[in-house]
């Protein structure tokens, strides 16, 4: 990317704005009308039964010319082939260079209707509405977006910052409590890459007293402004520190795709944390005392996993991580609970085998 370029993204990055209301508030129709004149509105079918059709229906009422889009939930969907189907959708309903692509949804939504709308029409206004906690405090924000491929997830993709992002805490009352922690997983990792305060807080909460407006706003809030922070300072992952939100990633990464994608993203991450705690007390970077406490926050909001994966094909996945050099994978790893370790500025090392072998048999 030119300097130009990149001079721009980390302006349209700086601009982005979250609001948290209620996606039925006048001010939101509001600012939508101010991006574009047609609409179209994305949401898997779940969510579509849930929220989309209502908040459609209701967009519709308040004059905006919009159209709902739908698909099958899942990582199966977020491919090449289902951004053409829905490409393809769009033109053979008359969408152009002034539509607003709107997604409604969790982080494959955002993922996949991202890099949409920053390829459609070489690039149409783009806003999100998240429906889980993954998507709010972590997938609508930083701009990056794309695609799995049969050599790895997201290996495809861009970066396009939405306009707008409006949180709705509403969304998620229909969640299950699954959903809550694999969203608490990306919580949990910016407290351990970033902000001990945070840590510190998780530490007194059960998941019932996280869910009270005041506390799930404090914590959303937190999460995002440390994620705007570390990506206003490196847009698009050139300088190395973005790289610190990729931890607990290299092992999660390599057990979504070993799995099929049968393991959530929030639930493999909960897995890669412990695993890379374990790799960076093992390299004597972090203290025993700050792994266990570690172990022991993850336990308080453990997710309960079936699934027992083959190491081979772990191994063989995480050799395809986007930080491995010659097909030896590279960590992010902690120097202390809330701070990531700097590694001679590149924020991720090689880690001998035999390291990464005990603890994958260890944690899994
Ligand atoms: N681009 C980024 O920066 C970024 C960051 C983190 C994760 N991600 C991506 O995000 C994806 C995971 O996101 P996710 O966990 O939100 O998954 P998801 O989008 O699949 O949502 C999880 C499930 O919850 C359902 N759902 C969503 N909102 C609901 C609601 N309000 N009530 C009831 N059900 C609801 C969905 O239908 C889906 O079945 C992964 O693909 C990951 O790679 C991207």
């Amino acid at each position: 990317m030119g300097l130009d370029s990149l001079k721009s993204l980390r302006r349209k990055m700086d601009r982005t704005s979250w609001t948290f209301r209620s996606l039925f508030a006048p001010e939101t129709a509001k600012e939508l009308h101010n991006l574009a004149s047609h609409f179209a509105l994305f949401c898997d079918e779940q969510v579509a039964r849930i929220w989309g059709t209502k908040w459609h229906d209701w967009l519709q009422e308040q004059d905006l010319r919009v159209s709902l889009f739908t698909f099958p939930s899942g990582e199966g969907f977020k491919t090449r082939k289902g951004k053409e189907i829905l490409e393809d959708e769009l033109f053979s309903k008359g969408f152009g260079r002034d539509s607003c692509c709107i997604a409604l949804g969790g982080g494959i939504t955002m993922d996949l209707v991202g890099f949409l709308a920053a390829t459609f029409c070489r690039g149409v206004p783009l806003v999100f509405a998240p429906t889980t906690l993954l998507g709010m405090v972590d997938a609508c924000m930083g701009g990056k977006n794309g695609v799995n491929c049969s050599f790895g997830k997201n290996l495809i993709g861009s970066f396009y910052p939405p306009a707008l992002i409006f949180l709705d805490l509403e969304m998620l009352t229909t969640l299950e409590d699954r959903a809550w922690l694999e969203g608490l997983s990306e919580v949990i990792k910016y407290a351990l890459i970033a902000a001990p305060d945070l840590f510190a807080l998780l530490q007194t909460q059960t998941l019932a007293t996280l869910k009270k407006k005041e506390i799930l706003q404090k914590m959303i809030e937190r999460s995002l402004t440390i994620k705007h922070a570390i990506v206003m300072r490196d847009p698009e992952e050139r300088l190395g520190e973005r790289r610190i939100l990729n931890f607990g990633h290299t092992i999660a990464h390599a057990l979504e795709v070993e799995s099929a994608y049968t393991l959530s993203h929030g639930a493999a991450l909960y897995l890669g944390m412990r695993v890379e705690s374990l790799i960076s007390q093992e390299m004597g970077m972090l203290s025993q005392k700050a792994r266990s406490d570690i172990d022991a926050l993850l336990s308080r909001f453990a997710i309960d996993i079936s699934h027992s994966p083959d190491q081979a094909k772990v191994k063989r996945a995480f050799s395809r991580d986007k930080k491995a050099i010659h097909e030896r994978p590279r960590f992010v790893l902690l120097q202390q609970i809330g701070k990531a370790a700097p590694c001679q500025g590149a924020y991720c090392t090689h880690v001998p085998e035999e390291i990464i072998e005990n603890a994958l048999k260890t944690c899994l």
